[in-house]
């Protein structure tokens, strides 16, 4: 697909970079068109390199190209992002005095707008009336976040995550193959406490299930996330239940598997939970203590063999380490027998590999233990090809 990707000049520009390589990495064609104030915060260099194709900011450059037509006839998507406060204002009176705001009065493509600026000009009447204008006229216009703006204020005004943002925009145009359904994605890791303090707990940080959950949600189910000390913000448009415990987690899937579809356990759920966590800080006695632990509920056996909706798809997920006794495969082929489930995502952890990092590699296997994909790159990839296989199965 042929990507537009419009940057302005305000200091989450450095967050496109990232944006434009998820869209690169998606497979597309990227066009960057920075206004000239953008290249201040990020130069050209960098969007060409990146993008592979020429960046011209100007309509009397590549004039024998008329690019300020071409590249908006051209485009199947526009995102512009970040938006300022500027840009919405000069989309809104449809003026066309760069190669950005031409390329928007040109291109019949959708539009996505992510805007980023100060609280004050974000809420300024001016800018709410350029917002409903835009929207009006078909425009998707993201919400900004709220948190920590250039300096030190905070508000909503920041730039949403750029995974965030390329799912919204891809899922202006891309297949709204789960819309009807309704899917319940379990992420994060749950923490057993010892004491009001202290826990056990693991080192997920819930990526892959919050990815799991923004692409479900991009390509049109009903999602609910029950997220287990997420370190990474929840997507947009998503119910989210925040849990701590593995005991909470179970209440919590169970209670939204009702009637759902499908059920994704991505969470590292704890096996053991200490027996009766201290009421009140555990002390250093010089005697160090022995810990009494015991099985928590294996929520995905539960879930696969009670099927609390007819049809419902179980899906979980192996983190393995390859040992003496077996491969990371065998491991995941053992517990998908094991488990019951519909299908078992497997991926290899340790040596920096899966837990905290953006990129994931994985094997899918049915429950009878037969590898049925295999894919790796972005958690969001991932996500998408997982999608595509409970999709498959009917
Ligand atoms: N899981 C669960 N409830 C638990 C433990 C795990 O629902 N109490 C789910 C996880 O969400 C994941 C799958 O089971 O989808 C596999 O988790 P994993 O920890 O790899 O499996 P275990 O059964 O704990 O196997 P082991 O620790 O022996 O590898």
């Amino acid at each position: 697909m042929r990507i537009v990707l419009g940057v302005t000049g305000g200091i989450a520009a450095y967050k496109a970079v990232l944006l434009l390589r998820l869209l690169r990495e998606a497979g597309h064609d990227v066009r960057v068109v920075p206004t000239r104030a953008a290249l201040e915060f990020v130069g050209r260099p960098t969007w060409e390199a990146l993008s592979g194709q020429p960046v011209t900011t100007d309509v009397f450059e590549d004039v024998d190209q008329v690019a300020h037509v071409a590249i908006g006839q051209r485009a199947d998507l526009v995102v512009v992002a970040p938006a300022t406060a500027d840009l919405l204002a000069r989309a809104a009176t449809g003026q066309a005095d760069d190669l950005l705001t031409a390329t928007l009065l040109v291109t019949r493509a959708p539009v996505l707008v992510a805007p980023a600026m100060h609280t004050e000009m974000w809420q300024h009447p001016a800018t709410v009336a350029n917002v409903a204008t835009l929207r009006e006229r078909g425009v998707h216009v993201l919400e900004p976040a709220s948190g920590r703006l250039t300096g030190a204020d905070t508000g909503p005004g920041r730039l949403p995550e750029p995974e965030e943002i390329a799912a919204a925009a891809l899922a202006l145009v891309g297949p709204r193959d789960l819309a009807g359904r309704h899917v319940v994605v379990s992420a994060g890791g749950t923490r057993e406490p010892l004491d009001p303090v202290r826990y056990l707990g693991n080192r997920s940080s819930g990526r892959q299930g919050v990815a799991l959950a923004r692409t479900a949600a991009a390509r049109g189910a009903r999602v609910t996330l029950v997220g287990a000390n997420l370190s990474v913000p929840a997507p947009h448009g998503v119910d989210v239940v925040p849990v701590e415990t593995a005991a909470q987690l179970r209440d919590a899937v169970r209670s939204a598997a009702k009637d759902a579809d499908v059920v994704v356990m991505a969470a590292a759920v704890a096996d053991y939970r200490p027996v009766s966590p201290a009421g009140t800080k555990l002390k250093k006695t010089g005697v160090p203590p022995v810990l009494e632990l015991v099985e928590t509920v294996d929520v995905l056996a539960e879930l696969a063999h009670d099927r609390l909706r007819d049809g419902q798809v179980v899906v979980g997920f192996a983190a393995e380490t390859g040992d003496d006794d077996a491969s990371v495969l065998e491991h995941g082929r053992a517990k998908a027998l094991r488990k019951g489930a519909d299908l078992l995502v497997v991926n290899a952890v340790g040596d920096g590999q899966g837990f905290g990092t953006t990129e994931n590699d994985v094997t899918i296997l049915d429950g009878s233990g037969t590898v049925v994909a295999r894919t790796s790159g972005s958690k969001d990839a991932v996500a998408d090809v997982i999608w595509d296989t409970v999709r498959d199965l009917g």
